[in-house]
């Protein structure tokens, strides 16, 4: 347990200095394989309800504990404590145990103490802790702030939705066999999953993706639900010329192909990202024509010819997806909105004049933050005389508010993170 709770402190304090959750796992060192999944859970999990885990300890120690790594320790053993089954004794001597290395002899008896002040006063710090936004929601305040600003009552549904485990969805490759089949498949093994959409299959329980059947022959991508509304709102069959102007991974990219045969290109300006589109079109048995370039230059890459269809997966806080990626709500900033609002508008406005006449763009973002979504959209019609909104044909259950899904709550039956879609029209 220690040598867990240790590795998601690390992991949980290199997020706090700007890394993404996945280098800082990567880079957390010394967990034994068995001890893998646990870090990550603890890592994870720490981060959902970090708000909350720091108004406890602030409720329980005097003042902050002068090491950082004494305090990342405090806040994984109280999540544990909090949101986990696991033992409390276990918990609580695996964090004592775990201070051996901070070299500060008051460490043990300090976590000692303050855990075991916490199982005995448990309930009445929690609704302590829950008095403050940042302590009920576990967000930075602007965050809170914007939402409520903009949804309002909703707003406490919309913040503890993105405080929720996502579940494992995938996307079946029609190419490779259909949905039921592989449903089918899975359930031979034992696995219980469920149906969601077109192509879509929500695992019961997560397990590990590459264990799965078909996952070398390419039966499947794991793509939120969400997400796989996109190349379906697209409206592509046999034969268009297509553009996917933000590609990698690919997860788009390869839905589009799998949908129809495309004269398929796909972009985008990280070419070591674009390096992991080659692999998925390869795992799935896919293609298109791939290129490392900024979208918003295409005097650099575009031969001219119009394209019918855009597929533009801008670059966003990714607010709608927190649930999976828990670390994005402790790096972002408020400036970041400005400035990735600045550079979508850069993009459309490039990409416009490369779409065919009577073509369509499908404009999409992770987030929820209407800046990034309606605003920006809206705004863009209106500067553009030849583009207008076309609506969106949503699948039957899919709630959205002017192309915006949100964050589903638990138990809801389209189980998806929180996506924005804009459907612009060429007259
Ligand atoms: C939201 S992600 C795309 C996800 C992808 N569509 C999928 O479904 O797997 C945005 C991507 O835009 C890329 N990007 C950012 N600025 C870009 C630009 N100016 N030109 C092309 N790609 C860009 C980033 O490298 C990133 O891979």
């Amino acid at each position: 347990m220690e040598l867990a709770q240790r590795a998601a402190a690390r992991a949980v304090r290199r997020v706090l200095a700007g890394s993404t959750l996945p280098v800082a796992l990567a880079a957390a060192g010394d967990a034994s394989q068995g001890d893998r999944a646990l870090v990550q859970e603890l890592a994870y999990g720490t981060l959902r309800f970090l708000g909350q885990l720091r108004a406890l300890l602030a409720l329980l120690a005097e003042r902050p504990p002068a090491d950082a790594s004494l305090e990342a320790l405090l806040w994984v053993a109280l999540y544990q404590l909090t949101h986990t089954a696991a033992p409390p004794h276990a918990v609580v001597d695996g964090a004592v145990n775990a201070t051996v290395r901070l070299k500060k002899s008051s460490a043990r008896g300090l976590t000692n103490a303050i855990l075991r002040n916490f199982l005995r006063r448990r309930d009445d710090l929690l609704a302590l802790a829950a008095r403050d936004a940042a302590g009920r929601f576990s967000y930075q305040p602007w965050w809170i702030e914007r939402v409520r600003a903009q949804y309002g009552a909703r707003s406490a549904d919309i913040l503890d939705a993105g405080n929720a485990r996502p579940p494992l969805t995938l996307r079946v490759n029609r190419r490779a066999i259909a949905r039921d089949d592989y449903v089918a498949a899975l359930s031979a093994r034992g696995i219980v999953a469920t149906t969601t959409g077109a192509a879509g299959v929500t695992l019961a329980a997560p397990c590990t993706v590459s264990a799965l059947p078909g996952y070398a022959e390419g039966w499947f991508s794991v793509q939120d639900a969400g997400a796989q509304l996109a190349a379906p709102l697209l409206g592509v069959v046999d034969g268009m010329r297509v553009l996917d102007a933000c590609a990698a991974p690919g997860g788009k990219t390869t839905h589009l192909a799998e949908i129809a045969s495309l004269d398929l290109l796909a972009l985008d300006v990280d070419g070591r990202r674009l390096e992991r589109v080659a692999q998925n079109l390869a795992r799935l048995k896919l293609s298109a024509r791939l290129a490392a370039a900024d979208a918003a230059d295409p005097v650099a890459w575009w031969d001219g010819v119009a394209f019918d269809r855009i597929l533009l997966d801008v670059p966003c806080t990714a607010s709608g997806v927190v649930r999976r990626h828990p670390d994005g709500k402790w790096l972002r900033r408020d400036s970041d909105v400005d400035a990735f609002v600045a550079q979508q508008r850069r993009l459309l406005d490039a990409l416009w004049p490369c779409l065919a006449r009577g073509g369509r763009l499908l404009y999409t973002t992770c987030s929820i933050f209407a800046a990034e979504n309606a605003r920006q959209v809206d705004a863009f019609a209106a500067r553009q005389p030849d583009a207008s909104r076309a609506v969106l044909q949503f699948p039957a259950g899919i709630d959205s508010d002017d192309g915006q899904l949100l964050p589903a709550p638990a138990g809801a039956e389209h189980n998806h993170d929180g996506f924005f879609y804009a459907l612009l029209q060429k007259k």
